[in-house]
């Protein structure tokens, strides 16, 4: 029995805008801010988890649930069995091991691929048409599994990347300089982790290129002053470990981020981990590792052709190649 009555002749609903379904794969520290922050940006009309654990996954179902009076309208709904996703738009992948203090990203290697080959074929079953959007952990590696687990185009398969590296790099050039990190235009590059690259020669700051306004100002910058910056990038999440356990937050607000690019069509320029081979002199195997990418409702669209000095390409295919030697143990 509906609660409204239709007022006198009138037509039968029809749905004013696309409905848009998003699978989040591990409820943990990570799926449940990436959660969250959907919900609050709007960014679903359906919202669905799933974890290998039924009574935290029931759990935090329910304390979303009870949001729903504060929140924008959502459907969410939870279960351990993966038919809950039928018919996503997008599934977000976090699920998985995550590095305690001081240990490596790659280091989850071999424990999140074979959680990935349970996961991915399901997740293409219920969704042959889904963008899969992957953030666990080691990320560039897994979204190359991913790839080749679910044999969809490359357009369809995104590693969060180095988005997150680049909001570290932002905040930190924004502090620096006392500008609005929203501002500053700077990309961290390559591997998520320890072989990224800073991307110095392109930053800039409203439209003015920072290096050159320095040089041409004649603002001594020490090169080593740079390189801090970079490390502090590095080591960031490595602290954020150490001092909570893991990080969240910031990955949560990342990842928001490119949900919006993808389901709005926003068509806004990301550095996400996509298939390299083919870029700024990056041959050989197959690798994902992240560039300035363009994403909307296809997923990848493009690759921007930012322009590098050779010591910054050099620095990229050193991290593809770092890369490629940790993909050349996993057959698959
Ligand atoms: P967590 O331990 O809090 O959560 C992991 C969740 O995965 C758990 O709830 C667990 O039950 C679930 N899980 C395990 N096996 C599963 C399966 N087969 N199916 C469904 N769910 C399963 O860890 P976390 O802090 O949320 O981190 C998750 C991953 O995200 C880690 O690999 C971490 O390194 C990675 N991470 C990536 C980034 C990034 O920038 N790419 C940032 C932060 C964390
Ligand atoms: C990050 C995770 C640990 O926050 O990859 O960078």
């Amino acid at each position: 029995q509906a609660f409204f009555k239709p007022i006198l002749n009138a037509a039968p609903p029809s749905p004013t805008k696309r409905h848009s379904k998003i699978s989040v794969i591990g409820a943990g520290n990570v799926g449940m801010a990436i959660a969250q922050t959907i919900l609050t940006q709007d960014l679903a009309d359906e919202l669905v988890l799933v974890d290998a654990k039924p009574d935290k996954l029931r759990g935090e179902m329910l304390d979303l649930q009870h949001a729903a009076a504060f929140l924008p309208r959502t459907k969410i709904h939870a279960s351990t069995d993966y038919s809950v996703t039928v018919g996503s738009d997008l599934c977000i992948v976090t699920a998985g091991a995550r590095q305690i203090a001081g240990e490596s990203r790659l280091n989850l290697l071999q424990r999140n691929v074979s959680l990935f080959r349970s996961i991915i074929p399901d997740l293409v079953r219920y969704s042959p048409d889904t963008i899969l959007l992957i953030v666990s952990n080691p990320v560039d590696v897994l979204t190359y599994v991913a790839w080749k687990l679910s044999a969809f185009p490359s357009n369809r398969v995104i590693g969060s990347g180095t988005n997150l590296d680049s909001s570290r790099f932002r905040i930190l050039i924004a502090d620096h300089l006392d500008v609005n990190a929203q501002d500053v235009q700077a990309y961290i590059v390559g591997e998520h982790g320890d072989s990224s690259v800073a991307l110095w020669s392109s930053i800039s700051i409203g439209g003015v290129p920072v290096l050159s306004f320095l040089k041409s100002q004649q603002i001594a910058y020490e090169k080593e002053t740079l390189e801090n910056i970079h490390k502090e990038v590095i080591e960031g999440a490595y602290e954020v470990i150490r001092l909570k356990g893991y990080t969240s937050w910031a990955i949560g607000y990342s990842v928001a981020s490119l949900v919006r690019s993808i389901l709005r069509d926003q068509r806004k320029i990301h550095p996400v981990s996509v298939i390299a081979k083919g870029f700024y002199g990056i041959d050989g195997g197959q690798v994902f590792l992240s560039l300035p990418a363009q994403l909307g409702r296809g997923g990848v669209l493009g690759v921007t052709n930012v322009h590098l000095t050779e010591d910054e390409a050099q620095r990229l295919r050193n991290s593809a190649t770092t890369i490629l030697e940790v993909q050349a143990q996993l057959g698959v």
